[in-house]
């Protein structure tokens, strides 16, 4: 049985590593007699340099790509019409019983839509991770990923309640879609302890608890200067006061050398004094997230990750399609304008953090997902249908 699984950007890699694991351990559980999951894991290059996506691959343990489709960077139609374009032949070649794509990137939609169009005869099960979330603002590229993707998947793997709801509301029938939690907590539950044997800390002198950390890239905040400007002035209260460290993705990088805004990490010229880095790897970002004394972020993985974590966090955007880290955790929406911002860090510096977390949030997601597409794929396939399924002995809680 064979199990096509996407991946592209970096937010892909910790929500795709813990499947992985989950499909070794669910053929090892199994009687001779079955015929195991094989997975065939495909990397379409969407981020494609050493500190977005090689160092993510060390950390998570992840075996290397089976296939790797070099699409790189270009406009979302050119990105997106690319891995399309590499993906189909691959598609075609593999013939896999099932495609698992996960999150909302352009590569998770472009994969989707080009098994969606195969016939009847050789389209796989289609398997979404992480759907159902909305921030319900099109204007952001990845909402139409998102909202497209679930579309056209068969099989809807939900991380949290709002998902199931927003798709009920799309018209999605509830058999479709599975509450099965959230698979980067699962890589977070695995890599928080090691984590802690990380050198982050001690390469930027931080002591625990006395800094801030800070991630900026929606094209939304920093494409523009005055929108970009708006959030760092937001910021220089909270710089005045603690050191702010600052690992910037290289479209911030880009966007900050091409806009002339040096000047704001810069203290020695008058500017905000906010520590520029460059990127992390995951258990280095991992443990500098634990031990902040307040997380400020446009990411939405990062809502999530400090949430598991009990670590305050202040959310610069207007919305934000993971409405469970602001009912049940430790996330605060600050909007994008300097006051709001300014206000919205004083009340979570007030704040202590939590520990309650989100339900199903508990590291067994993966298992959970494994265990659904190895029943649906036995289901479907003449050749071991109406063996002993004791693949139904393992987690049943979806
Ligand atoms: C993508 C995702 C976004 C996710 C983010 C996390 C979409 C629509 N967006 O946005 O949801 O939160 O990744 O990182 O899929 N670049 C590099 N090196 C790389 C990759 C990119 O320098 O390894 C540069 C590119 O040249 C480009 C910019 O970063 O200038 C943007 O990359 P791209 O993958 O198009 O989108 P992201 O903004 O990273």
């Amino acid at each position: 049985m064979k199990l096509l699984i996407v991946v592209g950007a970096r937010p892909n890699f910790m929500k795709a590593a813990p499947i992985l694991k989950a499909i070794r351990q669910f053929n090892a559980s199994q009687g001779e007699w079955f015929d195991p999951l094989v997975p065939i894991l495909v990397h379409t290059g969407q981020h494609y340099d050493a500190q977005m996506s090689d160092a993510f691959f060390a950390d998570l343990q992840m075996p290397q790509p089976d296939v790797f489709l070099g699409a790189g960077s270009g406009s979302h139609a050119a990105q997106t019409a690319e891995i399309m374009r590499r993906f189909e032949p691959v598609l075609a070649e593999q013939a896999p019983d099932a495609l698992l794509v996960v999150g909302d990137v352009n590569s998770t939609l472009a994969c989707a839509l080009v098994a969606a169009k195969l016939s009847v005869e050789t389209r796989p099960l289609i398997a979404h991770v992480e759907a159902g979330l909305r921030s319900f603002d099109r204007s952001m590229p990845e909402e139409i990923n998102r909202i497209l993707t679930d579309q056209i998947s068969d099989l809807l793997f939900v991380s949290e309640a709002s998902g199931i709801r927003n798709l009920r509301a799309e018209g999605i029938p509830d058999e479709q879609a599975r509450f099965v939690g959230n698979t980067m907590i699962d890589s977070l539950r695995e890599y928080e302890s090691k984590a802690d044997f990380s050198a982050a800390l001690e390469h930027f002198r931080l002591k625990r608890g006395s800094y801030a950390l800070l991630t900026l890239h929606r094209a939304a905040n920093v494409d523009a200067r005055d929108s970009f400007v708006e959030i760092l002035e937001g910021l220089r209260e909270l710089a005045g006061s603690i050191r702010i460290i600052f690992p910037a993705h290289p479209r911030t990088q880009k966007e900050i050398r091409e806009q002339r805004l040096d000047v704001y990490f810069n203290q020695t010229s008058g500017g905000v004094g906010i520590e520029m880095v460059p990127p992390q790897g995951y258990l280095d970002f991992l443990c500098l997230m634990k031990h902040a004394r307040l997380v400020a972020t446009d990411s939405g993985g990062i809502q999530e990750e400090t949430t598991a974590l009990g670590v305050p966090c202040v959310t610069l955007r207007e919305n934000t399609e993971r409405p469970v880290t602001l009912e049940v955790g430790t996330n605060l929406l600050a909007g994008t304008k300097r006051e709001s911002i300014r206000r919205a860090i004083q009340q979570q510096l007030a704040f202590r953090g939590d520990r309650r977390v989100p339900e199903k949030w508990d590291g067994m997601a993966s298992a959970r997902i494994v265990q659904i597409l190895a029943d649906r794929i036995m289901a479907k396939t003449p050749a071991v249908a109406g063996l002993p399924t004791s693949a139904a002995g393992l987690q049943k809680n979806a």
